[in-house]
């Protein structure tokens, strides 16, 4: 009996995404399939350049067609597809900010309160336990949170000319929050948002680093829309909650940047699922699979599901951020591969 298509995708969907759970086919990988009597042809593409990921596919594809079809021939043709990035065919080319910053990523949602200065904070310290230059820019200027998260009271240094960075837990900060006094309400205008984004960038003597993440307001409004457009993003990470109203806010945070051209590098599913304390039995609290379908209808990636724990408000609440302050909870370990895989996709 010869072989299927229908079949040989089946057999396909054995193998997964190097470091991912997901197959190579829901992916959107596989672009064809050739069959004929003696041989099986199969094309894949990969967007980016890691030389690693499509030689692990091409092996992984080839082990499983030989296992399966040892009586045909295989050939396995891998393809790199080069990413989408900033646009630099735009006359007025965008001023350069942060040039001694290898590489720059957002943490966005469409929603408030999903979590993502807790996913930007931990992501960072994450980042640097992994050995990375890390900075965390504080872009939420309306309600900036990341003084609290990470425990900082102490003023930044001004030098007379540029107002130095705060290192905590490894990361480089900076955040309105250091200069303007908490009971202080702050009303920014379109005009001075656009300023005060850009001081906190232009102004800061930023260190040489290797990645800078902005811990993004909520929403896709003027500030999404300065930042985007003034700093070339290498990236922007959209976080979720599972429930659908959060969904489809995320989902217009990924439009957003899509639309002003940076690269949408994927969703993280936050307050994902429950891991008991006690017996360390998962519970699914929230309808699960939303984020992950979303992501295939949009064409992104599940960036990875971190847990709900009352331990990460906690942290949040007392300035320890649960990697640092539980290093071996499922919620530290989550944060850990997904900052693993932020960094090796950005630096791809
Ligand atoms: N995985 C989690 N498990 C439990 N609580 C969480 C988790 N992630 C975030 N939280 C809590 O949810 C609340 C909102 O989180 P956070 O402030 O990070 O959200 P945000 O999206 O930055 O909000 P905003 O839109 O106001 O900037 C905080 O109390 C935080 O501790
Ligand atoms: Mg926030």
């Amino acid at each position: 009996m010869a072989v299927t298509k229908e079949e040989l995708v089946e057999v396909l969907r054995k193998v997964s995404y190097p470091g991912y759970s997901r197959d190579i086919v829901s992916f959107g990988l596989v672009q064809k399939i050739d069959i004929t009597d003696q041989a099986i042809r199969i094309h894949i593409v990969v967007k980016g350049k890691d030389g690693s990921v499509l030689q692990q596919i091409k092996q992984d594809v080839e082990k499983v067609l030989q296992e399966t079809y040892p009586q045909y021939q295989h050939e396995v043709v891998t393809e790199a597809q080069e990413p989408p990035k900033f646009s630099t065919t735009t006359q007025e080319k965008p001023e350069q900010f942060l040039p001694n910053i290898k590489y720059k990523v957002a943490v966005a949602s469409g929603k408030g309160g999903v979590g993502k200065s807790t996913v930007a904070v931990n992501l960072a310290v994450a980042m640097a336990k992994l050995g990375y230059r890390v900075g965390l820019l504080d872009a939420d200027i309306y309600g900036p949170s990341i003084p609290l998260m990470l425990g900082v009271q102490e003023r930044p240094l001004y030098d007379g000319k540029k107002i130095h960075t705060i290192e905590k837990y490894g990361v480089q900060l900076m955040s309105l929050g250091f200069l303007v006094d908490n009971s202080e309400a702050v009303i920014w205008r379109g005009a001075l948002v656009h300023r005060a984004l850009q001081q906190l960038m232009n102004d800061v003597a930023w260190p040489d680093l290797d990645i800078i993440l902005f811990d993004m307001p909520p929403g896709t409004g003027d500030a999404q829309l300065t930042i985007s457009q003034s700093v070339s993003l290498d990236g922007a990470v959209i976080v979720s909650t599972p429930q659908d109203v959060a969904l489809i806010d995320a989902i217009k945070g990924v439009q957003m940047f899509r639309k002003v051209n940076v690269p949408v590098m994927g969703i993280i599913e936050n307050m994902s699922y429950f891991v008991c304390p006690h017996c360390g039995k998962r519970t699914d609290i929230f309808s699960h699979g939303g984020v992950a379908k979303a992501c295939q209808q949009y064409n992104t990636d599940l960036l990875g599901e971190i847990p709900l724990n009352p331990s990460i408000v906690e942290g949040g609440d007392h300035g320890v951020p649960v990697v640092v302050d539980k290093p071996d909870s499922p919620e530290s370990k989550a944060f850990l591969e997904v900052a693993k895989r932020i960094y090796e996709k950005v630096s791809k």
